[in-house]
């Protein structure tokens, strides 16, 4: 068995910045409930650019941090739940604008732990020797799905993308992985996709469909009851397979779907917030790439030193939940 480790990260957000006072503009609400029910301030809306361009700036830049070269790379897992297409598959997309000839390419779909998925395949698929160095990317393009008249989902989310690259090394990188999911809790969040429409069902409607409709629908409160203890039960989860102990842990990155979550798995942990990466105020919820992008601001912040470990946690749309513990 070889080790799997993170040799580079990146992000790429959009620059167009979106405020809650420019929310207010679009739809009823305010700065003052955004801020106190979420911690969010402002987001990253794209003007134009989709999943697969973020994803692959956030990529180059990876690439640069781990010094490493494009053909190196041997898969490319992207995790996503509004890719560019159905066909291609968006790490496809990303390849060809990157030039990573070398890689074999596909998306995984697990909304916000998408990125917890992919380093989990990712440290598999190395530590069994079937790749050398795989690029895991988590890129959204939510703006595009967003019901912009339902205040209650369109001022959560924002675009943006993170990557992380992997490769084998000398010593222990991923000291844990951890994964589930609650299939039962699917109709809590969803974006509808294309019914089953062909000449052989019944009245015949034909291969048109309609994607007017196809928009992120949540129940918010439902996830806010699983989020904060699945958050726990990730945690607890993944020092038992570490052998670790909180205290062990230097920072926790969660998914950044709402401060309020975040603050009460710390008060449950029995951790002081000052250990878990925040960055919510700024980008809002990105889904997949939300423990990617904090990640790099993370390691980018200077606070990290060699031998750190790094507990990353999330949960998502599906429902699914996970979380990754790795030593800088
Ligand atoms: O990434 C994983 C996916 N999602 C999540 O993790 C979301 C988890 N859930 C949450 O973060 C919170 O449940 C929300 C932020 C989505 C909502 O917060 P809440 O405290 O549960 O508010 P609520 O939905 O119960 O709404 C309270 C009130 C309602 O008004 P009434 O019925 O009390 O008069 C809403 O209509 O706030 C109203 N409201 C708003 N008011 C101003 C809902 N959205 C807004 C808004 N601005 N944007």
């Amino acid at each position: 068995m070889h080790n799997a480790k993170i040799i580079g990260t990146g992000h790429y957000v959009p620059e167009n910045i979106v405020t809650n006072d420019d929310m207010a503009k679009i739809i009823e609400t305010s700065d003052e409930w955004i801020s106190t029910r979420t911690g969010i301030k402002e987001r990253r809306i794209s003007t134009g650019e989709n999943t697969s361009d973020m994803a692959a700036k956030a990529a180059l830049k990876a690439i640069e941090d781990a010094k490493i070269s494009v053909e190196d790379i041997d898969f490319i897992f992207l995790a996503t739940y509004s890719p560019d297409a159905f066909i291609p598959n968006t790490a496809c997309i990303v390849q060809s604008l990157i030039g990573a000839v070398n890689a074999t390419c596909f998306d995984l779909s697990a909304a916000c732990t998408g990125f917890i998925y992919g380093l989990d395949m990712a440290t598999q698929y190395i530590k069994t020797g079937r790749a050398k160095c795989v690029l895991v990317i988590g890129a959204e393009t939510q703006s595009k799905l967003l019901n912009w008249d339902d205040r209650g989902t369109c001022v959560l989310f924002g675009d943006g993308a993170g990557a992380a690259i992997m490769t084998t090394g000398e010593e222990a990188g991923v000291l844990a992985c951890y994964s589930g999911s609650d299939g039962t809790k699917s109709w809590t969040l969803t974006v509808e996709g294309v019914p089953v429409r062909n000449p052989f069902v019944e009245g015949n409607p034909g291969s048109m469909y309609d994607l007017q409709n196809s928009t992120i629908k949540m129940d918010g409160k439902e996830i806010f009851k699983f989020a904060v203890g699945i958050m726990i039960k990730s945690v607890d989860e993944l020092l038992k397979i570490s052998g670790l102990n909180i205290e062990d842990i230097k920072y926790v990155v969660p998914h950044q779907a709402n401060y309020r979550i975040i603050e009460s798995t710390a008060k449950r942990l029995g951790l002081d917030i000052g250990k878990f990466f925040i960055n919510i105020d700024r980008y809002g919820n990105t889904s997949a790439a939300s423990v990617a992008i904090a990640l790099d601001e993370l390691a980018k912040s200077g606070n990290l030193e060699k031998g750190d470990k790094v507990l990353m946690v999330g949960f998502g749309g599906g429902l699914t939940y996970g979380g990754v513990i790795v030593e800088w």
